[in-house]
């Protein structure tokens, strides 16, 4: 099992979840974070401290949004790892809440 980011996160990435990992298993996008799940230890202390409540147990993820569990192990393998928090996208706030962000996600 793993954790894995979710569309909430797309366009927002506030990176709130990246500096409580203790095996540094998040991966950055443009405007999206992924979870290794060859790395993540199910500690799951990330989950709490998303603002946009992104982060699920792979046996938690939400219905609609079970795509996210591949597109994390894909995006994991061709993106940087990321280790600390950092400003969130410039316009986060006002794509926080909102439904449907997958057209928006950037590789
Ligand atoms: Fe994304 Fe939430 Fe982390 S918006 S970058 S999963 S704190």
């Amino acid at each position: 099992m793993t954790h894995v980011v979710t569309e909430s996160c797309i366009r927002c990435k506030y990176t709130d979840c990246v500096d409580v990992c203790p095996v540094d298993c998040f991966r950055e996008g443009p405007n999206f974070l992924t979870i290794d799940p060859d790395e993540c230890i199910d500690c799951a202390v990330c989950i709490p401290e998303c603002p946009e409540e992104a982060i699920f147990a792979e046996e938690d993820v939400p219905k609609g949004q079970e795509k996210f569990i591949a597109l994390n192990v894909e995006l994991a393998k061709i993106w940087p790892s990321i280790t600390r928090t950092k400003a969130p996208l410039p316009d986060a706030d006002e794509w926080k809440g909102k439904p449907n962000k997958l057209a928006e996600l950037k590789r």
